[in-house]
């Protein structure tokens, strides 16, 4: 898709002009109000939210309900409605905004999930134009709605062509074209780092796991390193703690966290921001086999801390145990994980908000604002020490799973057992990484949640 400016829609030779009406206005923009008042006059507009009224000529006039809130998260559920509903428009103008948000919303919107049907009539809009807008908007909006794009195409990849070795292979090529550096660390370097987690979870699949690093130094005089560290479960069968047959294929998504994080890495070495971060990512997949781990194993993590295995399918916490300790062993000053971690956080905040948990206030605090910022809906959930105590385990340090109570938080208290001091937050985006439901502003499947938050962080100067 691309995004051009002109100085006047007037002479845009487009096929369709997008106008949008506020949910209670009597008129819109001027410039289309002789072609509005009769439709208002007829009582149907405006439209509500998110909703579309097409007016057939040319161009097609396509009116889009806008939110009384008005906020750049409005502008993007706009764009990306008007890119889904619009059939035979290659060319389409866009008439006021936020024009950031209005790229981004357009190449959200423009994501397709079928990427597998041999015969697909999609025919989606390629030029979307704007008059008089500022460059460095598109600029940015494009880099984000590209790099939410990347993340949700991998999300979206059948898991038997993503393979932890693959995901590494993609992740070092986009590095390449992003200008991020690359490493990763194969079974035989994550064994001599000793990540008995990381290594326990992988050892049922014929798929050895892997560890992705990407880093991006823009600010080569600070001290300051955040390091996003996601969950790369490249398919989530439960492993001898077996799932159910139902819904399993969609644990292809068990990735989310650590495809997100490598995007919102695109993301900052596009911008050139002055920041210095870090992508790690802990790459396995979780399968059963007469060589998988079993319930009441116990392994030893990278930090030395023993964990024993209640549940081989919560695996999750146990590949981020030695991914968060890598992250501060290369230096971290401040971590942020996010994983598709537990069924119990689709139970306590359903498929509407981001669980948020952490150690250091202040530090949660500066996210969940530049969460409110990337327009992301998120919730913080307590942390009291008594939850620690579901999670002890008899024989080892730690037990990886703790029964039917506060699932969400018995998973972040398990990965504060290896945080230490730093300054950390934990989401847990189970329940918002992929949509189940179309939605006139989404299609069903991956969202690509989490990046702009991350981005939103990383450029502004967050707490300790
Ligand atoms: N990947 C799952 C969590 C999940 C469930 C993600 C549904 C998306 C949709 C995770 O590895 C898992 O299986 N968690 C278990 C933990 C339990 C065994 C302690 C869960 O939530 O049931
Ligand atoms: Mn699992
Ligand atoms: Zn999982």
């Amino acid at each position: 898709m691309e995004f051009r400016i002109v100085e006047s829609l007037d002479r845009a030779e487009v096929e369709a002009i997008a106008v949008p009406v506020a949910e209670d206005a009597t008129t819109c923009d001027p410039r289309f109000a002789s072609l509005a008042a009769p439709v208002f006059s007829s009582g149907d507009l405006p439209v509500k939210p998110y909703e579309t009224l097409l007016v057939p000529g040319t161009p097609k006039v396509i009116f889009v309900g806008i939110s009384k809130a008005g906020d750049s998260e409005t502008w993007r559920r706009a764009a990306a409605t008007v890119v889904r509903k619009v059939k035979n428009v290659r060319r389409l103008a866009f008439a006021g905004g936020d024009v950031r948000a209005v790229v981004e919303g357009s190449l959200i919107g423009g994501f397709s999930v079928e990427a597998y049907k041999s015969t697909s009539n999609r025919q989606t809009v390629d030029t979307i134009v704007f008059a008089g807008a500022d460059p460095s908007a598109i600029k940015q909006g494009t880099v984000i709605g590209e790099s939410m794009n990347w993340a949700r195409s991998l999300i979206n990849e059948p898991s038997n062509r993503k393979p932890p070795r693959i995901i590494a292979e993609r992740a070092r090529y986009m590095a390449a074209a992003a200008g991020l550096s690359f490493d990763v660390l194969d079974e035989r370097a994550i064994r001599d780092l000793k990540m008995g987690a990381l290594l326990g979870v992988g050892q049922g699949s014929d798929e050895p796991p892997r560890l992705v690093v990407l880093k991006y130094l823009g600010k080569p005089g600070s001290s300051k390193l955040l390091a996003f560290v996601g969950k790369g479960v490249t398919f989530d069968t439960g492993g001898i703690s077996l799932k159910p047959a139902d819904g399993m294929e969609k644990m292809k998504y068990d990735m989310a966290g650590g495809a997100t994080a490598m995007a919102a890495l695109r993301t900052l070495a596009l911008f050139q921001a002055p920041v210095n971060c870090m992508a790690v990512v802990p790459l396995a997949e979780n399968m059963p086999s007469g060589r998988a781990q079993r319930p009441g194993d116990v392994v030893e993590s990278m930090s030395g801390k023993t964990i024993e295995i209640i549940n081989t399918d919560a695996e999750g916490r146990l590949i981020l145990a030695d991914a968060l300790a890598y992250a501060r062993r290369m230096g971290a000053t401040h971590l942020i994980d996010l994983a598709t971690l537990t069924g119990a956080a689709r139970v306590a905040l359903g498929p509407f908000r981001v669980g948020v948990m952490g150690n250091h206030q202040s530090f949660i605090d500066s996210f969940l604002a530049a969460a409110k910022r990337a327009g992301e809906k998120m919730w913080q959930m307590p942390m009291d020490d008594e939850y620690r105590d579901l999670i002890k385990s008899t024989v080892a340090d730690v037990a990886n799973s703790g029964g039917r109570f506060a699932g969400m938080i018995t998973a972040a208290k398990f990965l504060q057992e290896f945080v230490g001091d730093t300054p950390w937050v934990h989401l847990d985006i189970a329940s918002t990484a992929w949509n189940d439901d179309d939605k006139p502003y989404l299609p069903k499947g991956p969202s690509g949640i989490a990046m702009r938050s991350l981005v939103e962080l990383a450029l502004t100067s967050y707490e300790q």
